[in-house]
């Protein structure tokens, strides 16, 4: 069942050309990495998925089991794009149960559970203003796991970890996919996280995003 599926998508800014023409497609239950440089479109490519960015030409569909009711948006979807906006004078905890309430469907303990998985001490009184950039992206990387989301799209999600919590977070990652079934979208420049991790391996190149064969 594809959750995602991508026709003929061109997309450029100004002058300059992103992708043209780009079909391609995820599949339920997958992990699949997308690599290419800094600049080649990545992280604009997750935001026309998620419908933040149109297209100039072409389309995104969205199976209806994935979908919101009224548009195309993903649903059950957790999202890292860019740098989250957080509350700075206030904990991770705090945070997350900000972001939880609105859903209202996840207790504290779920969220404690949560930041146990991603690595955060829930306890920490230290404000987000004062989190390295590691912990910030556990932040937003138990933001976009907490509500038992079913489609996980992450951009660079091993940015600014160290060495020993990229190894926890490709474990937590496995798990996800394998033990819960969630349908895993991640990027990175570093080519070696996404061999690691991925089944299918999406790669831009040349205004186009192809299979890449390792
Ligand atoms: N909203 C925008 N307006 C104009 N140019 C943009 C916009 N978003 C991204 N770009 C440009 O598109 C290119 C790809 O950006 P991006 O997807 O962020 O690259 P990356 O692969 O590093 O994630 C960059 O040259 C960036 O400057
Ligand atoms: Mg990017």
């Amino acid at each position: 069942m594809k959750v995602i599926q991508m026709e003929n998508v061109s997309k450029g800014f100004n002058k300059s050309i992103l992708f043209k023409n780009v079909n391609i497609s995820f599949d339920k239950g997958k992990i699949y990495g997308v690599f290419g440089p800094n600049g080649s479109g990545k992280s604009v490519l997750f935001k026309i998925i998620c419908g933040f960015i149109q297209p100039d030409r072409g389309k995104v569909n969205i199976h209806s089991d994935f979908k919101q009711p009224k548009d195309n948006f993903p649903k059950s979807c957790g999202i890292i794009i860019d740098h989250p906006a957080y509350i700075a004078n206030k904990t991770g905890f705090e945070n997350l149960k900000r972001l939880a309430i609105i859903q209202d469907k996840i207790s504290d303990d779920d969220i404690i559970e949560t930041m146990n998985k991603v690595g955060l001490d829930w306890k920490l009184k230290q404000k987000v203003k004062h989190y390295s950039i590691g912990m910030k992206q556990k932040l937003s990387i138990a933001q976009a796991i907490m509500e038992n989301q079913q489609l996980l799209i992450l951009d660079e999600p091993f940015n600014g970890l160290d060495k020993k919590s990229v190894a926890n977070m490709r474990q937590l990652f496995t798990d996800l996919n394998k033990t819960e079934g969630k349908t895993i979208i991640f990027t990175s420049h570093n080519q070696e996280d996404i061999l690691m991790l991925a089944d299918t391996i999406y790669e831009i190149d040349n205004q186009q995003i192809s299979i890449y064969h390792n």
